[in-house]
C-alpha cells in the first residue's frame, strides 16, 4: 500500500512539473475548429447565390476587387447583390469605381479608394454585370 501512494505523489509532481508548458495543444485545437466552420452554407433556395461569370470573375481579380468584394458575402465592402439593390445605372457604377462615395455606406469601416486605373470599358463590363444581379 506505501508503495502505491509513493508512486501516486510522484505521478502528481509530474503533473505539476509540466503544465506550466503545454500551450501547443490548445493552439492545434483552435485550428481545427476554424476549419470546420468555413464550409460553405447553399441549402436555403430563396437566398440562390449568384454564380459570377469567368470572364467578370477575370476583370474584378486583375483589377483587384476580389480583395474586398464577393458577389454574395459582405467582406470589406458590400456583396454586389446588395450594390445591385441601390438601383444604379452602370455609368453611375463606373462613376462610383473611380470616385468612390463612403457616404452611401455608413456601416463601413474601411472606405474604398477610387480605382481610376480601371480601364473605362472594364468597368462598364462589370457595372453591367452589378446591374444585372437584381
Ligand atoms: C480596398 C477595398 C476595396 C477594393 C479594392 C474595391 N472596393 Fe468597392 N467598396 C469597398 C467598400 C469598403 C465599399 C463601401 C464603402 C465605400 O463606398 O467606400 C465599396 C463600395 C463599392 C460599390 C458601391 C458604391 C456605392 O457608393 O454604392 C461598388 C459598385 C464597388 N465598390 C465596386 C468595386 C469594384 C468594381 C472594384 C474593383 C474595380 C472595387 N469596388 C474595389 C471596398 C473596396
Amino acid at each position: 500500500m506505501k508503495k502505491v501512494s509513493i508512486v501516486l505523489s510522484f505521478a502528481a509532481l509530474f503533473l505539476a512539473a509540466c503544465s506550466g508548458g503545454n500551450t501547443n495543444t490548445t493552439s492545434t485545437e483552435t485550428s481545427t475548429t476554424v476549419d470546420a466552420t468555413t464550409t460553405e452554407v447553399t441549402t436555403d433556395p430563396t437566398t440562390a447565390e449568384v454564380e459570377v461569370p469567368a470572364d467578370i470573375n477575370a476583370l474584378l481579380e486583375k483589377n483587384t476587387c476580389l480583395t474586398c468584394h464577393n458577389a454574395n458575402e459582405k467582406v470589406v465592402g458590400p456583396a454586389y447583390v446588395e450594390v445591385a439593390k441601390r438601383n444604379y445605372t452602370p455609368e453611375q457604377i463606373v462613376e462610383l469605381i473611380y470616385k468612390p462615395k463612403p457616404s452611401n455606406w455608413p456601416d463601413y469601416q474601411t472606405p474604398m479608394i477610387g480605382l481610376p486605373n480601371v480601364p473605362k470599358e472594364e468597368a462598364l463590363k462589370i457595372a453591367n454585370w452589378i446591374v444585372s444581379l437584381k
